[in-house]
């Protein structure tokens, strides 16, 4: 890959509730797809490398970081929607569970994490945290396919032991477990993925939730994450009433004051632990998170309309609290393959949880869910020393997004005059993929509507 030079408007996150805007900045990337140089004006001198390609946007277009979505159903893409109104625990068993079992099929799965795989690269996810089906020949072949995609990724064979219909429930602790290192040990064998830091495509323990994973199961896991020091962790955390309390049944003494005592007695808290919705969450359970240093992926579509009814995540108190957040589409949980959408549901869900908080959670600006859609969610997944930004060091991957008008989006006409910033925020809360016109992870184009 030669190396490029790309000016005009750049837009991304330097913190919370900051977003540095530079309307007329160069960025230059290495043949490995390393920004080395982020110059804010036209003035700065610069070193050009000798074969790079150029590339220039044109006015009304502008290149934002890529989009990090934390919590992601490869499976379920297929079912986004279905089994609204139907509490959790009725649409795992009538929705859900049926989808997922078809991915026992090798090439059913093949044919549907194409699609799947292509449809959030067009949408702008330059990094997913998958769960797999609970097949392990499936869950490797999406593993793949991130990779020949060009998409960066976790991908998790999804362990779920008890507490499912026949068809889909693994046949023990012990299958399961050894069903998850061989994925592992698969994933890490890929060409260019033996690094665990670096590697592009990454492995994850995914234990469904404790519903479905017996003590044994979960201990097992956690051995793995204890003794594995580059092995992430994803699960469900406090989604769900119904869900609280059908966990507290299975674990009586283990879940009595919280979920977090519970994973955490099997060593399955860490910096490197995701854990998705949060929504009910007392104190002592946002105090365990921050000092555990878990990320929270929140899922504002699924918390409002499919599994919990009418679910809002205390988010501002999360942030004031310094515990990591990133956003989930959460599909199919959440109808949406786009993080543009859980962006508007994020503000939307922020909110209601001023009002529910009577004044004391303020709603969320649009800079701090810009962050949480890109830098925050980097850190969510241990990833913001890679991406997130365009801080010179970091890997180049960016949606370089279009307003030009005739593209038929849906978003707010462009005018004359506009800012980079007005475009920007038409962009966010209007726009769609038509707007990206190309998709980069690693310098490398990968997806995008334009040529
Ligand atoms: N809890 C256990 N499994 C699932 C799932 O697939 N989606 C959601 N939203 N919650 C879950
Ligand atoms: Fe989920």
């Amino acid at each position: 890959m030669a190396p490029k030079v790309i000016h005009g408007a750049i837009v991304h996150s330097i913190s919370l509730g900051e977003v540095e805007i530079i309307e007329n900045g160069t960025l230059i990337v290495d043949a490995d797809g390393v920004i080395i140089a982020l110059n804010k004006s036209s003035d700065e001198a610069l070193s050009i490398p000798d074969d790079a390609e150029l590339y220039h946007l044109s006015p009304g277009e502008f290149l934002i970081p890529g989009f990090v979505d934390t919590h992601n159903h490869a499976p379920q893409w297929p079912m986004r929607g279905l089994g609204q109104g139907l509490h959790i625990l009725e649409w795992l068993d009538q929705v859900t569970f049926p989808v997922e079992a078809r991915f026992a099929d090798a090439d059913y799965a093949r044919r549907t994490y194409e699609t799947t795989v292509c449809d959030f690269l067009r949408q702008g996810i330059t990094t997913a945290s998958y769960y797999g089906s609970r097949h392990a020949e499936a869950t490797r072949i999406l593993a793949e396919i991130c990779l020949e995609k060009g998409q960066r990724a976790f991908v998790g064979k999804c362990n779920m032991d008890r507490n499912a219909p026949e068809y889909i429930c693994e046949q023990s602790a012990e299958v399961s477990l050894r069903e998850t290192r061989d994925c592992v040990a698969h994933i890490r064998r890929l060409p260019g993925c033996s690094d665990p830091k670096h590697a592009l495509v990454k492995p994850v323990l995914t234990p469904r939730f404790a519903i479905c994973c017996t003590s044994e199961l979960l201990s097992g896991l956690g051995n793995m994450m204890k003794t594995d020091v580059d092995l992430a962790m994803q699960t469900h955390f406090n989604e769900a009433q119904e869900e609280i309390d059908a966990t507290r049944q299975l674990f009586p003494d283990l879940a009595a004051r919280s979920e977090a005592d519970l994973y955490e007695s099997f060593n399955l808290l860490n910096q490197r632990s995701i854990l998705a919705h949060c929504t009910i969450m007392a104190d002592y359970d946002k105090e365990r998170l921050k000092a555990l240093e878990c990320g929270v992926a929140h899922c504002p579509i699924a918390n409002m309309t499919v599994g919990g009814g009418f679910m809002v995540a205390p988010v501002r108190d999360f942030l004031r609290r310094e515990i990591k957040v990133g956003l989930g589409t959460d599909s199919g949980g959440g109808w949406a393959s786009q993080i543009l959408s859980v962006i508007r549901q994020t503000m939307i869900a922020s909110n209601a949880q001023e009002v529910i908080s009577q004044g004391a959670d303020k709603g969320l600006t649009l800079e701090e869910v810009f962050y949480l859609a890109t830098l925050g969610g980097a850190q969510v997944m241990c990833l913001d020393d890679q991406i997130g930004n365009f801080q010179v060091g970091k890997q180049f991957d960016a949606l370089w997004i279009t307003t030009t008008t005739g593209l038929q989006s849906a978003m707010t006409p462009r005018e004359e005059g506009d800012s980079v910033r007005t475009i920007y925020e038409k962009y966010i809360m209007s726009g769609d993929d038509r707007n990206i016109l190309h998709v980069y992870v690693r310098g490398r184009r990968v997806a995008g509507s334009g040529q």
